[in-house]
């Protein structure tokens, strides 16, 4: 059998990974990794190969940065012609990203079998690029490998064959598993001379950094937050340049370049509160009981605030402040660990592949 997965950008490559590994174990047969290229930056992408022990791409579409439209079809056009020559019995993509829908797209248009890592998260709000890629790729991927229960409901309400459908669990944790003993070894908190207590912040939704209000609106709390808790802003170029854009002080912010996955993981698992607009950060979180609040109005990751250890703040800026003064007192809930978030999915999507297919 021949297995072609397509990754694009950062939070493909964690999940990734560990189907490679199962697939590779289990002797599923050739694999090829098709890198688009929607991530070209070296800490957006490269440093993610080397230390999730990725096997280099084949080939990179080197497709950039472009209106959604132009970097979609971009992939789209490059794509068909790789595939023509590879001629792939099955493509895997992953997540909900740009890079998913066009290879989704391009493959059922040539008769390519698409199975989608990650199906059926549904946050029911269109106006993330995100939603519309993820109800596109799973109408019309042959095959959907979902994280949790919540997925199976949706897909099967969207009108999707069950027969279509495996509940497998969040292949990310094969990753997080595999690494976390390696990125508390990481001195990372010291080398940056963080204090014991402090607040980690990813934001890089649209969203939120993309209207100006917004963004002024969240950075201001932040940086009041800040005069009572150290904070560390990784920060997403598309937020650096927006933030450029604005000349905005914050001075309260540790502003540092984008992590690669053991930094990021090490400083997530020793931070007092994650403050975050991400899906993948809202997970890892859960696991290491970490307490996360998400500036966004919904997520497509529900049962980190059901079970886990997340909270929605939406814009409700006053909630973000109370919030974080409440974990620093220790008035904050205990969250536990979703089911089939045991680090195996992979080798259950490889038994999957291999065995039903
Ligand atoms: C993309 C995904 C989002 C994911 C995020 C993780 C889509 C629709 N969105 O959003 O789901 O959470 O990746 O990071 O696919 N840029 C660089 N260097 C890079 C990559 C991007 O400078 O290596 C800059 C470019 O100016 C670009 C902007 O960041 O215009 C946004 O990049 P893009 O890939 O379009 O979307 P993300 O916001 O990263």
């Amino acid at each position: 059998m021949k297995l072609l997965h397509v990754v694009g950008a950062r939070p493909n490559f964690m999940k990734a990974a560990p189907v490679i590994d199962a697939l590779k174990r289990a002797d599923a047969g050739t694999q090829i990794l098709l890198h688009t290229g929607q991530h070209y930056d070296e800490n957006m992408s490269r440093i993610f190969f080397d230390e999730l022990g990725l096997p280099a791409p084949d080939a990179n579409l080197e497709v950039g940065s472009a209106s959604h439209a132009v970097q979609t079809a971009e992939i789209m056009i490059r794509i068909e012609q790789y595939l023509s020559e590879q001629k792939p019995d099955l493509v895997i993509v992953y997540g909900d990203i740009n890079s998913t829908v066009a290879a989704t797209l391009t493959c059922t248009k040539i008769g390519i079998p698409v199975a989608h890592v990650e199906a059926g998260l549904r946050s029911f709000d269109r106006n993330m690029p995100e939603e519309i890629n993820r109800l596109v790729t799973d109408q019309i991927a042959n095959y959907l490998f979902t994280p949790s229960p919540d997925g199976d409901e949706h897909l099967l309400r969207e009108g999707v064959a069950s027969d279509k459908i495996f509940l497998v669990g969040n292949v990310m944790f094969g990753t997080l598993v595999r690494l976390l003993p390696k990125a508390k070894q990481r001195n990372v908190r010291k080398t940056l001379e963080l204090p014991e207590q402090y607040g980690l912040i990813t934001l890089h939704r649209p969203s939120n950094v993309d209207e100006p209000d917004s963004l002024v609106e969240i950075m201001t709390t932040l940086n009041e937050i800040g005069e009572d808790l150290a904070l560390v802003f990784p920060i997403h170029p598309r937020t650096r340049k927006r933030l450029q854009d604005m000349d905005f002080k914050t001075p309260n912010i540790q502003f540092i370049d984008p992590q690669g996955y053991l930094d990021f993981v090490a400083l997530q698992s020793e931070a007092t509160v994650v403050i975050t607009d991400s899906g993948g950060i809202q997970e890892e979180t859960t696991y290491m009981g970490i307490p996360c609040l998400t500036v966004r109005e919904n997520t497509e990751r529900p049962i980190t605030i059901t079970v886990g250890t997340n909270t929605l703040i939406g814009k409700d800026m006053q909630k973000l402040k109370q919030s974080v003064q409440d974990i620093i007192n220790g008035r904050y809930k205990v969250g536990k660990n979703p089911d089939l978030w045991d680090g195996k999915a992979s080798d259950r999507i490889a038994d999957v592949i291999v065995n039903r297919l």
